[in-house]
């Protein structure tokens, strides 16, 4: 081949000396082969020139502008090769250069320079590229965590050997233009720049290398971290509050490379309970309600974010709302509305009265007028809960009785209690009289003003004085005057059991009488006791006298062990301590002196409407009206002056009980008595069979 080569270039010299015969003398270079090498490092090479038109020409090679040898064709003084190159170069006897292992350092123009005095200088220039083919090439990315929004990142390749003839880059496959047009991409040698970097920008990096010997493509995931987003909260169920006992769940979601890691805090204290950002919150109390915030970390950036939410957690005030309307300087009057103990708390309102309003405990103080006597006034209670109301009326003080109790205390004075209540709102405070004079002493009237008690050892004394209570309020007030009585007896009856041997007396006391007790009289023979002795000695005796004490607050006593056969007559007498009233009028039982309504009853229902009866019956009446005369002329027992006065006044004294009449109110006694006619059932009457008062007849 070389050979080959020799003999064209011999050729061209003939020809070159035939077409220029002037040109005979005049030196010629020429390469014979290419005159770009491109070698491995390492290789032997040789720059082979070819020269005519003179013999024995000097010769020079340059690496760039540096002589680095030369040489006189054919002298016999080796050529002269620059120091630093003598390893590595080495000059062929006919002009070539050659290279004994190549080194990377090498490559570069060579220039050949021939002279030969007289005839010229020729010249000759080759380029060498000496290669090495890649080893342990490696990507990496700088910086090492590429953020979204940063000004750049790059990625570069190093490799332990290797010359890069040509790179190219490619983003998930495709390639990334290396012009200078490109804004987004910088290709420099040896890395790639890519401009603020976006989320987009997240994926798989390619370099391919490439040389005439050898070529590289290498990988480089690249993630680009970002986040946290704007976060998004949701709450399920969606509502505008949550009643205490709800349950719910609150999200918080972002995104974000890596994904952020939430956390909830509430009161800031973070809470534990919550996964992958969802917080449970099972049966939430009032406690609960407030801001939650939700916190996201970028956990490789450190870049955080946090939104806040607000949970509201209800819960109604427990009961009703309660309205009350008070007075506390007895001039004005103070609406209450309470509602209180609710989150939040209940709004409150008087709308029909006024505009106000207030939270959880609502007054409305006003001046007291006719108009508000009366008028129902609302409270409109609102809770988000639940919408509520109540009402109050104000009133004067209404029509009331006094009441009047009597007992004895434990010195033995006789405690006289007068209690004045009358219904009003705001209630009444009782202002009492003596006489007409505002009774001082404060230890006699109870706190809350409504009771007056009077105490003394003798009733007489109590008597002496009128008492006026007077109920007031704000919008209004009431009086009552009460004029106390002695000891006395209203509606005093007799009931006779069936077979006569016991009988139930009960009686009342007029409301404002003072009584401590009472002796239940008896005139008539002597009791049996049970066991059969006789047990009272006195025996029969036309005198009234005790068999039994009661005390004040009897109504009603049973006696035993009367003899059927035998009249008794029975009264009450009441007193207060020592000091005696009225006795009640005298009742009898048994046969004798006359026919009560019941045994006429009896005996006309038992006797046939025969004429002979008739005539029987007659003769009857005729004894009864008879012994009924003999009777009163012999009962004219010695009787104390009182038990006299009973008898006149006996009709008037059920209705007599409060002096000056208008003022009492005509159902005063009913009122009085109905509890004293409930406490004791009078026992049924039975009447006498009337076959024995045909005997008796
Ligand atoms: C290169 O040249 C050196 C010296 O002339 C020789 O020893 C070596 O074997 C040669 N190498 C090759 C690959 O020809
Ligand atoms: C010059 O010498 C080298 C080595 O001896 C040889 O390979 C080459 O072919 C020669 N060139 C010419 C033109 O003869
Ligand atoms: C280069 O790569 C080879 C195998 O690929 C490995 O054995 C060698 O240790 C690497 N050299 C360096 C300097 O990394
Ligand atoms: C890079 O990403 C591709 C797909 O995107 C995947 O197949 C490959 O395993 C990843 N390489 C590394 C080193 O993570
Ligand atoms: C929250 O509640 C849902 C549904 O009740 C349940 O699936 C989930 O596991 C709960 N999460 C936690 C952290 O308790
Ligand atoms: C007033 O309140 C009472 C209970 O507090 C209620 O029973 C009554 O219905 C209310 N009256 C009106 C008119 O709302
Ligand atoms: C009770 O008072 C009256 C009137 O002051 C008086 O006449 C009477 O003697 C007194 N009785 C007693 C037991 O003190
Ligand atoms: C009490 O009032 C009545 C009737 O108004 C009167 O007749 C009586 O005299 C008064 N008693 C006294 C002690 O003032």
């Amino acid at each position: 081949m070389k050979r080959h080569e020799g003999l064209i270039g011999q050729i061209l010299i003939i020809i070159l000396d035939f077409v220029f015969p002037g040109s005979h003398g005049e030196l010629l270079v020429s390469a014979v082969s290419a005159m770009r090498f491109d070698t491995l490092a390492g290789a032997n090479l040789t720059l082979t020139v070819f020269f005519s038109g003179a013999p024995d020409p000097a010769v020079t090679w340059f690496k760039g502008r540096l002589p680095v040898v030369t040489w006189t064709i054919g002298s016999d003084a080796p050529p002269d090769v620059a120091e630093e190159y003598r390893e590595v170069l080495k000059l062929e006897p006919n002009g070539s250069l050659s290279f004994v292992h190549a080194p990377l350092g090498y490559g570069g123009d060579y220039t050949v320079e021939m002279t030969k005095s007289g005839l010229g200088t020729a010249s000759i220039n080759f380029t060498l590229r000496v290669f090495e083919t890649f080893q342990n090439v490696t990507v990496t990315a700088f910086p090492e965590l590429i953020q979204e929004g940063s000004e750049q990142f790059r990625l570069q390749y190093s490799m332990l050997r290797g010359v890069v003839e040509q790179q190219l880059w490619f983003f998930n496959g495709h390639p990334i233009p290396g012009g200078e047009d490109s804004l987004h991409y910088f290709v420099q040698p040896a890395s790639l720049a890519v401009r603020e970097p976006h989320r987009n920008d997240t994926g798989r990096y390619t370099v391919s290398l490439s040389n005439p010997f050898s070529n590289v493509a290498l990988h480089l995931n690249v993630t680009i971290l970002y986040g946290p987003d704007e976060p998004r909260i949701q709450i399920n169920p969606v509502q505008d509050f949550y009643v205490a006992e709800d349950s719910l769940t609150l999200s918080c979601q972002a995104g974000g490379s890596p994904q952020p890691l939430v956390k909830w805090t509430f009161g800031g204290e973070t809470l534990a309970d919550s996964h992958a950002g969802v917080l449970n919150l099972t049966r939430v109390q009032t406690s609960q309600g407030g801001l939650y915030t939700c916190e996201l970390r970028n956990q490789k950036t450190g870049v955080q974010r946090h939104q806040s939410v607000a949970l509201r957690v209800y819960e109604r005030p427990p009961g009703s709302p309660h309205c009350s309307v008070i007075s506390e300087d007895n001039l004005s009057l103070q609406y209450g509305c309470q509602w209180s103990g609710g989150t939040p708390p209940a709004r409150l309102s008087f709308p029909n009265v006024s505009e106000g309003n207030g939270l959880e405990n609502f007054t409305l103080t006003m001046n007291a007028s006719v108009e508000l006597d009366g008028k129902m006034v609302t409270c409109d209670a609102e809770h988000p809960i639940e919408h509520n109301k109540c009402n109050v009326t104000a009133k004067s003080p209404q029509n009331f009785l006094p009441a009047v109790r009597t007992h004895v205390d434990s010195e033995g004075k006789i405690v006289v209690s007068i209690r004045c209540l009358s219904r009003a709102a705001p209630s009444a405070v009782v202002s009492w009289f003596r006489g007409g004079e505002p009774v001082g002493d404060g230890n006699l009237i109870s706190v809350d003003t409504t009771r007056l008690d009077i105490r003394h050892r003798n009733v007489s004394m109590l008597l002496l004085q009128n008492y006026t209570c007077t109920c007031r309020n704000p919008l209004g007030g009431r009086s009552k005057d009460v004029q106390l009585q002695g000891p006395s007896i209203s509606n005093f009856s007799l009931f006779p059991h069936k077979d006569g041997t016991i009988v139930t007396l009960t009686w009342e006391v007029p409301p404002t009488s003072i009584v401590t007790g009472f002796d239940i009289q008896m005139s008539g023979p002597a009791l049996v006791s049970a066991d059969g002795n006789v047990s009272q000695s006195k025996g029969s005796t036309d005198a009234f006298c005790t068999i039994l004490p009661k005390p004040g607050s009897a109504r009603s006593a049973d006696v035993f062990h009367l003899d059927p056969k035998s009249t008794y007559h029975f009264r009450v007498l009441p007193r207060a301590l020592m000091a005696e009233g009225r006795p009640t009028k005298a009742h009898r039982i048994g046969p004798g002196e006359g026919l009560s309504g019941p045994a006429i009853a009896g005996i006309a229902a038992g006797i046939p409407c025969s004429l002979l009866f008739l005539l029987l019956v007659c003769g009857l009446v005729y004894l009864c009206l008879y012994w009924s005369r003999v009777k009163r002329r012999g009962t004219r027992y010695p009787v104390s002056r009182a038990a006299d006065k009973v008898t006149t006044t006996q009709t008037q004294a059920p209705h007599n009980l409060l002096p000056g009449g208008p003022k009492s109110p005509p159902d005063y006694n009913r009122l009085r008595q109905a509890p004293s006619i409930l406490s004791v059932a009078p026992p049924s009457f039975v009447p006498p069979p009337p076959v024995r008062v045909a005997t008796t007849v």
